[in-house]
């Protein structure tokens, strides 16, 4: 792909930071937007961020009308389902709120297209797995909701304005940049494999949130896709966009569904050290199985997966959770 000029929301997250290394590996120019609530200043080449609240459309626009980027990759959200459920406000503020203030500073200047991070959440609990675009969209959280909101903004941009976008619906990204300098902190962190090393590293165990779902032993399957292969999904999709393709949604997952017991168990063969756990309630808002059927997007995009292993996932995110432990 020719070099393009790119404005990444959110790029100083977990995802958003793996993205915009691989966007820059890549020859892009790439302008980073985060208000540090959540993302790091580390996590961002020096010289490459603005910090902004995407809420703030003004200070936005200025920005697009200087560094006139042809796409957007809008990361900048909160992600964390519980929370979602106690604080769902929050949720419709920053994340509907701010997509929308984000397609008014992108219509105001002209710039026509967005890769957007929305979630396998959209599904809420589908009726079979794996999953396929097509199923219905029905959230059962907040968080998820306001993914959907979205899209559905993202779809009446594209009718009124002519803005085309790609909706990439994560399952759960894990894992952390091969050589071990990018990798998932989140304050608070609430993801399994974070939580999976912390249970080693500080003894004290790991609630499994219920092991009573309708599911092989009882306890969640998530499909988990290296953040990686996740980013490389982004840059398909900028190229897609760039050359004129139309809106569309697209599965990131593997296809393959592991439970909580499954990661413990390869946490434990990886790190060769025991996880420390009990088995508690369900967490609110959780769906018993989410599983990609991630087709369509290797047959539209092309994309393939470089690190499908959960071991190789597990790898990565120890070598960086072991290195960067506090
Ligand atoms: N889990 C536990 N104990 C914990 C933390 C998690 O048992 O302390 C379980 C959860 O119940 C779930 C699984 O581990 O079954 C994974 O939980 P995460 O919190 O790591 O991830 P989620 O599946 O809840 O959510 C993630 C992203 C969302 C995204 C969703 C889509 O955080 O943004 O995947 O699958 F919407």
């Amino acid at each position: 792909m020719d070099s393009r000029r790119i404005l990444v929301t959110g790029g100083a997250g977990y995802i958003g930071s793996q993205t915009v290394r691989l966007l820059l590996e890549q020859g892009h120019d790439v302008t980073v937007v985060d208000n540090l609530s959540k993302g790091y200043r580390h996590n961002v080449p020096a010289g490459r961020l603005f910090e902004l609240n995407i809420a703030d459309t003004a200070a936005l626009a200025g920005l697009m009308r200087r560094m006139r980027p042809q796409a957007v990759i809008h990361f900048a959200a909160f992600i964390a389902v519980g929370e979602s459920m106690r604080e769902p406000a929050r949720y419709f503020t920053n994340n509907l709120g701010g997509s929308l203030s984000l397609l008014t500073a992108m219509v105001e200047t002209g710039v026509r297209h967005m890769v957007f991070s929305s979630t396998a959440a959209v599904y809420g609990d589908p009726p079979s797995s794996p999953i396929l675009e097509t199923f219905p969209i029905k959230a059962v959280n907040p968080y998820g909701e306001s993914k959907v909101m979205v899209e559905t903004l993202l779809r009446w941009f594209d009718e009124i304005h002519r803005l085309t976008s790609v909706s990439l619906r994560y399952f759960n990204a894990s894992g952390a940049d091969p050589a071990g300098h990018l990798g998932e902190e989140h304050d608070p962190e609430t993801h399994l494999i974070p939580l999976l090393f912390r249970a080693i590293l500080t003894g004290q165990p790991i609630t499994v949130f219920g092991a009573d779902y309708p599911t092989p032993d009882g306890t969640c399957v998530r499909d988990y896709i290296h953040v990686d292969d996740l980013a490389q999904a982004h840059i398909l999709s900028l190229e897609y966009l760039l050359n004129g393709g139309a809106s569309d949604q697209f599965n990131v997952g593997t296809g393959a569904g592991h439970t909580v017991l499954e990661m413990i168990k390869v946490v434990e063969e990886v790190t060769g050290k025991k996880v420390p756990y009990v088995i508690g309630p369900r967490r609110e808002g959780d769906s018993p199985s989410l599983v990609a059927d991630p087709s369509k997007l290797r047959s539209r995009l092309a994309w393939q997966p470089r690190y499908g292993d959960l071991k190789t996932i597990i790898e990565h995110a120890w070598k960086f959770a072991s290195s960067h432990s506090k």
